[in-house]
């Protein structure tokens, strides 16, 4: 992972962007005045999807944040870099690019997962797997839910597993990286999961990443989860996320719940937009992917007794604090508050680092997700609609267990809650829990600013902080483009290309890092005059594309396809997001910005047409068309 994708993953275009040109909510997308030329009707696009920009206007150009903040700030490559990755609080670091060894071992490792994921689930249909099929039996889950999940049975013995996937062609030592086998003290390998029910775990785009197996019965542990491997971290996982993705944002709300049969069952009866972590606090990592997929609010549907526990943890922190120093003399737990610390990020630092109110929907005592929907869904339906943002639950909380008319109780509920308001970092939301808390104890707002404040102070180098989160390699994949890449190295490996060839355009990259290396290449006789003309910031990325190995051989045809495809999906990519920026805009569409939307539309329809013609004409290599290596 090298600084410049690690700053373009950790930079969201929307927030970026944002900071410069008010933005509305159009659709999944966001839309504002072009900030690049004059406008009356909004023109300008942002693509959460894609982390891409575009002005439908005069401009006609789009690109990635970078591009953006090139053209906006009129800097180079390298002072966009280096705004954003301060914006985004990364230090740059001379790295190497990702190894094409390292490449294919994750490749490797997703396909043996894959394989295994397939193995379990049809060895559920085996007659050693009666009792998983009665256990999920007994727990509600329908074959629909069995098919979508993929889940599947690990079967007893030592070896089952092993043997299939040796057979398919495995190496061990690859199965023992996927966490898949364990080597015993003598050094013989066997399977890690053994008469357990498995779920696959996916990542958001579906790929198999690790797996969590339940016992049939009361043994211990309940789950046995993958370990960490280079495609497994549990802190990085959200069951179900490639699931729930798209009714997440129909719904433009994410419900959390605690485990795998929650998440299955609330999917089965039809609430899709559910997702769990993997039996830990939501770590910085979770909350990042939940915002940078746009997948909406986010509701924490939770059991009252833990939930409760867990909101009165910063109230009793405070409390023990104040014991210590013989200003309080009734004790509560004390003991539970250590317990609970340890459980890592609460409510508020969640609200926090979501950067947006968190909804808590407080379900029936004693009930999990599971089994209140398999129970009534209605009474669920009815706790999600019901949910209230984190803090005013917490108000209750606190307020259910004091008898707030007397004084004793509005000391005691100041006590514990304003340490909690204080950590509130939003400015509105802080001073309206404040007042909230004024109101209900009778006390001066201007008082309990003046605390919070100084408890603010207090509080803040001490604050538990989950360090920030490595780069995301899902979302990496997401963005990277190999055609992108693939025709840059044809160019460097073979500079005559370009000769008397005019069917390129810079506009076809969408990458910044590929516009600034073909300009360069334009520019130049060389690649020591490349070097010079580019951001020393693109140099180990300059020489990563011109080492990648392309098979010698009709590199003209290679080429001039690679050069039409990319300039398809261009094209493409121009004519979609016109088509949606088209259908959201409907409402405010004025007879002239009509013409002035549909007419290059049909330009592009017809260059389109034109490429597919050429095309057509010869043999395309791959199916998606970005696989060309
Ligand atoms: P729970 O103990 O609440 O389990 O753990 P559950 O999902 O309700 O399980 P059922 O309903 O008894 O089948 C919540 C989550 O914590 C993680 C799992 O991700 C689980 O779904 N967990 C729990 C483990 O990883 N290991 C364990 O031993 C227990
Ligand atoms: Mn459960």
């Amino acid at each position: 992972m090298s600084d410049i994708e690690e700053v373009k993953q950790r930079s969201d275009i929307v927030e970026v962007i944002g900071g410069y040109v008010p933005l509305a909510k159009s659709g999944r997308n966001f839309r504002g005045l072009c900030p690049f030329h004059k406008e009356k009707t909004p023109s300008f696009f942002v693509f959460p999807d894609r982390q891409s920009w575009h002005c439908f206007g005069a401009c006609n150009a789009g690109g990635d944040v970078f591009s953006f903040i090139m053209k906006k700030e009129g800097v180079g490559f390298g002072d966009a870099l280096r705004t954003l990755a301060g914006r985004a609080g990364i230090t740059l670091r001379e790295r190497v690019g990702e190894k094409p060894e390292e490449k294919e071992k994750l490749a490797r490792l997703y396909q043996i997962n894959q394989a295994a994921a397939q193995y379990f689930h049809e060895a559920l249909g085996l007659p050693a797997a009666v009792a998983a099929r009665q256990y999920l039996d007994k727990r509600g889950v329908n074959q629909k839910s069995v098919a979508d999940f993929l889940i599947g049975y690990a079967p007893g013995g030592h070896e089952a597993l092993k043997r299939s996937l040796v057979e398919l062609g495995y190496g061990e030592s690859d199965l023992l990286l996927a966490g898949l086998l364990v080597k015993g003290d003598d050094g013989s390998t066997y399977d890690r999961f053994r008469n357990r029910l498995m779920f696959p775990i996916f990542d958001f785009q579906g790929r198999v990443t690790g797996f969590g197996g339940r016992v049939l019965d009361n043994a211990m542990p309940k789950y046995l989860n993958s370990p960490q491997t280079p495609v497994f971290d549990k802190s990085r996982s959200l069951y179900a996320v490639n699931l729930a993705r798209e009714a997440a944002r129909q719904a433009d709300s994410v419900v959390l719940v605690e485990g795998y049969l929650d998440v299955i069952i609330a999917h089965q009866y039809g609430f899709q937009n559910v997702i769990a972590p993997m039996g830990t606090a939501l770590t910085q990592w979770q909350i990042d992917i939940i915002k940078r997929l746009r997948l909406g609010n986010l509701i924490l549907a939770l059991d009252p007794d833990a939930a409760g526990e867990k909101a009165m943890l910063r109230g009793l922190d405070y409390k023990k604090h104040l014991e210590t120093q013989g200003i309080l003399d009734d004790s509560p737990e004390v003991k539970d508050a250590d317990k609970l610390a340890d459980e890592g990020v609460d409510y508020i630092d969640t609200e926090n680092r979501f950067g947006a109110e968190v909804r808590v929907a407080v379900l029936p005592a004693g009930e999990d997700p599971d089994e209140v929907i398999r129970r009534d869904a209605g009474v669920f339906k009815a706790c999600l609609e019901a949910a209230v943002p984190v803090m005013d639950y917490v108000f209750d909380v606190v307020k259910a267990g004091l008898n707030v008319k007397t004084p004793k109780g509005k000391t005691e509920a100041t006590l514990r809650l304003l340490p909690l308001v204080a950590e509130i970092e939003n400015d509105t939301r802080r001073t309206h829990y404040l007042y909230k808390l004024a109101d209900m104890t009778g006390t001066s707002y201007n008082k309990l600013d003046a605390e919070a404040s100084l408890s603010r102070l207090k509080s803040r180098p001490g604050l538990r902080r989950i360090p920030p989160p490595q780069a995301d390699r899902d979302l990496k994949k997401a963005l990277s483009s190999p055609l992108e890449e693939y025709c840059l190295t044809l160019l460097l490996k073979y500079p005559d290309l370009m000769a008397g060839f005019s069917g390129l355009d810079r506009e076809y990259f969408e990458d910044t890092r590929h516009r600034e290396i073909f300009d360069a290449f334009r520019r130049s006789k060389n690649l020591a005059e490349m070097r010079e003309q580019l951001d020393e910031a693109l140099h180990d990325y300059l020489d990563h594309l011109a080492n990648a190995s392309v098979k010698a051989g009709a590199v003209e045809g290679k080429f001039k396809q690679c050069a039409l495809r990319l300039r398809e999906n261009y094209l493409k990519r121009v004519a979609a997001r016109r088509g949606q920026a088209l259908a959201q805009a409907s409402g405010e569409v004025t007879p002239e910005n009509l013409a002035e939307l549909q007419q290059p539309s049909q330009e592009i329809s017809e260059r389109l047409r034109e490429v597919e013609r050429q095309l057509g004409g010869r043999q395309r290599p791959g199916q998606g068309g970005t696989r060309w290596t």
